[in-house]
C-alpha cells in the first residue's frame, strides 16, 4: 500500500498535478501548488459539485464570502475558545504529535510511536492570526477562516430576503479555508491551506432528523454517481467525544486510501448553535419567520462539508490502475469523464501529407466545448499511453481514410476498444459516452 501511494504520488507530480509550494526554495511543508492537470481536475470537481448541489436542487443557492471576517465571529462561533488540538511532543526527537492521532497504548503509556516519553499535553488554536492596518500598535487582529460555513451564517439575512426561499433551503459555497494543522501529512490529505466545498441547509426544528438522514444518503450516492468504488467508501457515525463544540450528531463519509480509512466529507446536524451565537454576538436577530405557521424560530442546520483538494487526492488514489498487458504494464488513471482534466486527445497519424492540419483543425473545433489535447510526438502506441496515465477518456486519430472521407478513429481508455465514426459525430459520441459511463474493476 505504501508502495501503491508513492506511485501515485509520484506520478501526480510527474504529470502536473500537483507541485510542492515555492520549491525553488526548497518547498514549503504543508502547501501544495496545482499544476496544469491539477488545477483543471480541480476546477472540475468543483463545477460538478457546484451543479449538483445547486443546478439540481432548487432549493440551494450559492455564494462567495469573504475569506478575512470580523473577529467577533470567530467569538461567536466557538473557534477562538474551541477550535483546539491537543499537541504533545516527543522528548528525545522533539517530534510533535495530536494526542487524539495517538494509540490508547502510547496514550496509557505516555510515549511516542517511536516510543520515547511525551512531554506535557499543550493545547494549541489551529486558526492562523494577521492583522488589518498599516501601523503595528492599531492594527486589528484578524483570523484566516477555518472553515467557510460562518459566511454563509453571517449572510444567511441577506440570502434570505433576496433570495425569497422558505425553509428549507441551502446555501452552497466553495472557497479557500486555513489551518495551522499541528502535523500536515499524506501528500495533500491534510495541509494548512486547503479549499472546502460546504452546504449548509436550514430546517424547522424537529425535521433536522430527517434532513440529516436525506444528506448522509444524497452525499454518499454523490460519490457513486461519480463512479467511486463503493467498496472503498464507509460510514463512520461520530462518537460523544469525536464531536465538534457545534455538532448535535455528525458522521464522516470515509475513503479506503492506501494509508486507510480517513474522513472524506463530514455530515453535521449542527443544531441552532451558530444561528443563536450570531444572533447573540451581533444583536441582528437572525430567526425565520415562519408565515404558515405565524410564528418565529431559529432554524437547525444540517451542513455537508467536503474537502475539495481531499477529493482531488482521492480521485488520483481511486483511479490509479497498472494493467498488465501482453508485453507491458498499463498506468490508467480510471476516472470519471465528467471531471477528466483531459476529455480529450486529438492525434494526427503522421505529420506529414495534411494530417497534421486536419488534426489541428478537428482539435480547434472541439476544444470550444472539450478540454482537449493536441500531440504530434511518438508513435501512436506512446501517445496513448501518455493519455492513459493522465486518465484522458477519449483519443481520435486521424489518418488517411480521414482525408477521404472524414471519417476517424475515436479510441475508450478503458476497454482501449476503438470505433470509425464521422467527425461530425465526435461531439454526440462524447456526451452519450460520458453519460453512459460505468466504472471498470468496481471489484478491486
Ligand atoms: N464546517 C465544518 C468543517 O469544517 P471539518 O470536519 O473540520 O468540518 C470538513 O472539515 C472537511 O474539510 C473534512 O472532511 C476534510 O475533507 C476537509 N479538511 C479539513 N481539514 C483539512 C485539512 N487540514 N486539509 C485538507 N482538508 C481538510
Amino acid at each position: 500500500m505504501k508502495q501503491l501511494f508513492e506511485s501515485i504520488v509520484s506520478l501526480a507530480k510527474r504529470k502536473g498535478f500537483v507541485f510542492p509550494s515555492s520549491e525553488i526554495y526548497g518547498g514549503l511543508s504543508s502547501a501544495w501548488d496545482y499544476g496544469p492537470l491539477g488545477a483543471q481536475l480541480k476546477q472540475n470537481i468543483q463545477q460538478h459539485w457546484w451543479k449538483t448541489m445547486t443546478r439540481h436542487h432548487e432549493d440551494i443557492v450559492g455564494i462567495d464570502s469573504s475569506i478575512l471576517m470580523h473577529p467577533r465571529v470567530w467569538e461567536a462561533s466557538g473557534h477562538t475558545e474551541n477550535f483546539i488540538d491537543i499537541m504533545v511532543e516527543d522528548t528525545i526527537t522533539h517530534e510533535r504529535y495530536r494526542y487524539d492521532h495517538l494509540s490508547e497504548e502510547q496514550r496509557a503509556k505516555n510515549i511516542s510511536p517511536k516510543g520515547n516519553p511525551l512531554s506535557e499535553k499543550k493545547p494549541f488554536n489551529l486558526m492562523f492570526e494577521t492583522a488589518i492596518g498599516a501601523m503595528k500598535d492599531t492594527a486589528q487582529k484578524l483570523y484566516l477562516r477555518p472553515e467557510t460555513a460562518q459566511g454563509i451564517y453571517v449572510n444567511f439575512r441577506n440570502v434570505l430576503n433576496t433570495s425569497r426561499k422558505k425553509l428549507p433551503f441551502g446555501i452552497a459555497q466553495v472557497g479557500k479555508a486555513f489551518r495551522n494543522e499541528i502535523v500536515t501529512k499524506s501528500f495533500i490529505f491534510r495541509t494548512c491551506e486547503f479549499e472546502q466545498m460546504e452546504m449548509q441547509y436550514f430546517v424547522t426544528p424537529g425535521s433536522d432528523d430527517e434532513w440529516f438522514q436525506y444528506w448522509k444518503k444524497q452525499r454518499t450516492e454523490y460519490y457513486k454517481t461519480l463512479g467511486i468504488r463503493t467498496s472503498h467508501l464507509q460510514l463512520h457515525p461520530h462518537g460523544e467525544n469525536e464531536l465538534a463544540h457545534y455538532a448535535k450528531e455528525a458522521v464522516d463519509i470515509q475513503y479506503n486510501f492506501p494509508f486507510g480509512w480517513q474522513e472524506l466529507e463530514g455530515i453535521h446536524n449542527r443544531g441552532q448553535f451558530d444561528l443563536k451565537q450570531h444572533t447573540s454576538y451581533s444583536g441582528v436577530d437572525l430567526q425565520y419567520f415562519d408565515q404558515e405557521k405565524n410564528e418565529k424560530y431559529t432554524p437547525v442546520i444540517v451542513e455537508t462539508s467536503v474537502g475539495l483538494t481531499r477529493l482531488v487526492l482521492m480521485v488520483l488514489c481511486d483511479s490509479y490502475d497498472e494493467e498488465e498487458l501482453e508485453n507491458e504494464t498499463r498506468v490508467v488513471l480510471r476516472m470519471h469523464p465528467v471531471i477528466a482534466p483531459v476529455k480529450l486527445a486529438v492525434f494526427p497519424l503522421v505529420k506529414k501529407d495534411g494530417l497534421r492540419e486536419k488534426a489541428h483543425a478537428v482539435f480547434k473545433q472541439m476544444s470550444d466545448e472539450f478540454s482537449t489535447e493536441f500531440d504530434v510526438s511518438g508513435a501512436i502506441g506512446r501517445r496513448y499511453r501518455r493519455q492513459d496515465e493522465i486518465g484522458t477518456p477519449y483519443c481520435v486519430t486521424i489518418d488517411y481514410q480521414s482525408l477521404k472521407d472524414n471519417s476517424v478513429t475515436i479510441r475508450f481508455r478503458d476497454s482501449m476498444k476503438q470505433r470509425r465514426i464521422r467527425i461530425e459525430e465526435i461531439a454526440d459520441v462524447i456526451r452519450a459516452s460520458d453519460k453512459a459511463y460505468v466504472r471498470m474493476g468496481e471489484s478491486q
